[in-house]
């Protein structure tokens, strides 16, 4: 039998509608609503694309939104001012800096200056902390790592006692999913390994995975015989590997491939996500996520 299809996108859709009921909620008996300022830092025509985005997404949610673009030459110093502008504003709940940010501005300084109880993107250490411990301490999981775990949850695979592996122990992927699955609790409590590139044997380290995640930005690495029947197979990769014209628009569109040879690997899997339309619409659905807990985390509610 094929494998089910994990449709990010129709599962953002659903995500969605359930924030915007919520803002709506929250709106009527607190009378205040999320707020999320991104900021971008130059014009790199991908991050332009990303953060307009996030930013159309929060408007369309009923969020207070901001859009603040600053020019490619912004000191450092007056980057972290800025950030601390928007710690001491009570109406942003909040804060993300679009990466990557130009040569001359230390990112890992800029990430640490962002208020760890504003943090959206869950990347500053204080939010890593909170997520290896786990449980009530964990305040903003990073997007990707939490949209994939939305998508095991809602296709109904089980993750207790499961045999996860990860490919792949980036600090924004694969590191944030191993832990999170680990940890005891629904949607997670999983038997996790991470194989990497000095891993012997990768084959079959991913033969013996009930969940395979992937994440190791190399097209087609995954090999249909590595993948155990039945399998629930999530492809965190997005590659470009040419491009293409678009028979509708008739613009240049790049070409995406996952990490996982799909056409195959769906006659094994039990589930699978694509490439395009899996993980990546899932992310910007958990940045809304965060953004309207930060707010909830203030109100106590
Ligand atoms: N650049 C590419 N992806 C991301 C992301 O998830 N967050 C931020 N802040 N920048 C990015």
């Amino acid at each position: 039998m094929p494998a089910i299809i994990l449709n990010g996108t129709e599962i953002r859709k659903e995500i969605l509608a359930e924030i915007r009921q919520e803002v709506e909620a929250i709106k009527a008996a607190h009378g205040v609503v999320p707020g999320l300022v991104t900021i971008l830092v130059g014009s790199n025509p991908a991050s332009l694309s990303y953060v307009s985005l996030k930013v159309k997404t929060a408007h369309s949610l009923g969020f207070k939104e901001i859009q603040d673009n600053q020019p490619e030459d912004i000191s450092e110093a007056a980057l972290l001012g800025l950030l601390d502008q928007y710690r001491r504003d009570e109406t942003i709940h909040g804060i993300l800096v679009q990466l990557p940010l130009p040569p001359h501005i230390d990112e890992k300084l800029v990430l640490n200056a962002i208020d760890p109880d504003k943090d959206v993107d869950g990347f500053h250490p204080v939010n890593v902390g909170r997520l290896v411990i786990g449980g009530s301490e964990v305040k903003f999981p990073p997007c990707t790592p939490a949209g994939i775990q939305e998508m095991i949850r809602r296709s109904g695979v089980e993750t207790r006692g499961a045999e996860v592996v990860v490919v792949g122990r980036s600090n924004i992927v694969g590191k944030p999913i191993a832990n999170m699955l680990l940890q005891k609790g629904s949607g997670a409590n999983a038997t996790v390994t991470v194989v990497h590139t000095a891993t012997r044997n990768l084959a079959a380290h991913c033969q013996r995975a009930d969940i395979l995640i992937v994440a190791a930005g190399v097209p087609g690495l995954v090999k249909p015989e590595w993948i155990k029947p039945g399998a629930c197979v999530i492809d965190v990769g997005v590659n470009r590997v040419g491009e293409t014209v678009s028979p509708t628009t008739g613009k240049t569109v790049a070409i995406l491939r996952g990490d996982v040879d799909f056409e195959e690997a769906s006659k094994i899997a039990g589930f699978i996500t694509p490439v395009p339309g899996g993980v990546g619409p899932m992310t910007i659905a958990m940045l809304m996520r965060n953004t309207l807990n930060s707010l909830k985390f203030k109100l106590q509610i």
